[in-house]
């Protein structure tokens, strides 16, 4: 599905066939392939992931040419976008992969260079909190240094691309208000909040050196069945349901007093692409208003399946992190005043959406009367 070299689509098209009078050539004029096209072209970093997989389902259906960045990897990473694969031979194809790496300006240049994107969506990023404490630089790389990469290769080849900059609630961290606004301070509590950080300011930074048209989301969490197995919303709902069929015992977390202001990623997604319709760029908290604990969500999950969960959860010290954001709720009055932007899932709606879906992940797993090893297994490794 991953095309090596970055093939530009063909504007133009010659066949020769044989009329009634002898060989005749055809001209089709590919009307969406880009250069000749009305239709946009986008650029995602993170396209694998949770929300890359939606965005791209999003633009596809807005009539985008999307291409998206794939790093590397001994196995397949593009399971949440496989269902929108397109045949890249064919010219009028409006989903293209190309290799790259956040860590690799030059692989960035070249395919910015090549796309000529419209718009750049930069949600590639090593996302997951607990583990930027082990990998402290390489987050700061990718998650902080990623975001300047980008914006220097938009500078130096002189094109103009909107920008979005996957900004986080992270930022505010121990945060010095409720709820949290677009000037709450930042106060960020790890590796990868810091790197956030930076990427938040380099993105403003150039919006008011270059004038260049760059947004920073300030997003609060939002998960979905797509969801990394691995943050807790989604190992709690893939947990509670083999539990519910007997696939798996205990479930082992980290601290249950945090709390969230958890929202559904494909609303989430919709709010990134207003961002950049608006008429001027700005930077803008994405939230629902609600936030609540991770006991909370346990409570929601289970006894949606007629569970008590603490007959089977366990705490486990290696899931909690060296310093904690107690406490996340987002105000987000701003995107819903300029952007028109509100989110349509409820906290209760996301865990059903979420079990339900787990649920048949289970079923097909004990229909199969075999373990998924990497759930099963997935509370003993490292310390996530
Ligand atoms: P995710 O599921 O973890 O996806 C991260 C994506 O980044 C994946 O496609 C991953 O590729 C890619 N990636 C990792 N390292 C890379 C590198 N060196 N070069 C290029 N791509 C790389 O994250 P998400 O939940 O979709 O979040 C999207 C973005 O929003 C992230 O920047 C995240 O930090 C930010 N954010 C998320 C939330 C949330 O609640 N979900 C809230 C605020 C901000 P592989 O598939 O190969 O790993
Ligand atoms: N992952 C995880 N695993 N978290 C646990 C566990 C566990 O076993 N037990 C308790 N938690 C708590 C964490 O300590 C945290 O307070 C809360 O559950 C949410 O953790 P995550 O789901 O890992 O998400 P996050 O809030 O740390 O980060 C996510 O949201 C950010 C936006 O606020 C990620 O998607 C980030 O990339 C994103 O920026």
């Amino acid at each position: 599905m991953v095309s090596e070299a970055v093939p530009l689509p063909k504007a133009v098209s010659f066949a020769k066939v044989d009329g009634p009078n002898g060989p005749v050539v055809i001209v089709q004029l590919h009307l969406n392939s880009g250069h000749l096209s009305m239709s946009k072209r986008a650029l995602i970093t993170g396209i694998t992931g949770q929300d890359g997989s939606y965005l791209t389902e999003l633009l596809l259906q807005k009539d985008y040419e999307v291409f998206g960045i794939v790093r590397r990897s001994s196995s397949f990473n593009t399971q949440r976008i496989d269902h929108l694969y397109q045949d890249p031979h064919e010219p009028d194809t409006r989903l293209r992969m190309i290799y790259g790496d956040l860590n690799d300006s030059s692989s960035l240049n070249t395919i910015l260079r090549k796309t000529q994107p419209d718009e750049i969506y930069n949600l590639g990023a090593q996302s997951h909190v607990r583990v930027s404490f082990d990998v402290p630089e390489y987050t700061g790389e990718v998650s902080g240094l990623g975001a300047v990469r980008l914006l220097e290769a938009i500078r130096e080849i002189g094109i103009r691309p909107k920008f979005y900059q996957a900004s986080s609630s992270e930022l505010f961290g121990k945060a010095l208000e409720v709820p949290q606004k677009e000037t709450t301070p930042f106060h960020p509590r790890s590796p990868y909040a810091c790197a956030k950080a930076y990427a938040y300011h380099i993105t403003v930074n150039y919006r008011e050196s270059y004038g260049l048209f760059a947004c920073n989301g300030i997003l609060f969490n939002h998960e979905s069945e797509r969801r990394g197995e691995t943050f807790v919303s989604r190992k709690i709902t893939r947990a509670a349901t083999r539990i519910k069929l007997g696939l798996q015992e205990k479930l082992y977390l980290g601290n249950l007093d945090a709390q969230r202001d958890w929202g559904y990623a494909r609303d989430y997604v919709e709010a990134m692409w207003m961002m950049l319709q608006a008429d001027e760029p700005d930077d803008y908290v994405i939230a629902t208003g609600e936030t609540h604990s991770v006991r909370e969500f346990l409570d929601e999950a289970f006894e949606y399946l007629n569970l008590d969960w603490t007959n089977h959860v366990e705490t486990d010290e290696r899931y909690l992190r060296p310093a904690e954001v107690d406490l996340l709720l987002g105000d987000a009055g701003k995107a819903r005043r300029i952007l028109g932007w509100k989110p349509t899932v409820s906290f209760k709606e996301l865990v059903r959406i979420m079990v339900d879906h787990d649920l048949k992940l289970a079923e097909a797993e004990s229909a199969a009367k075999t373990i998924d090893s990497t759930v099963a297994n997935s509370a003993s490794w490292g310390t996530i």
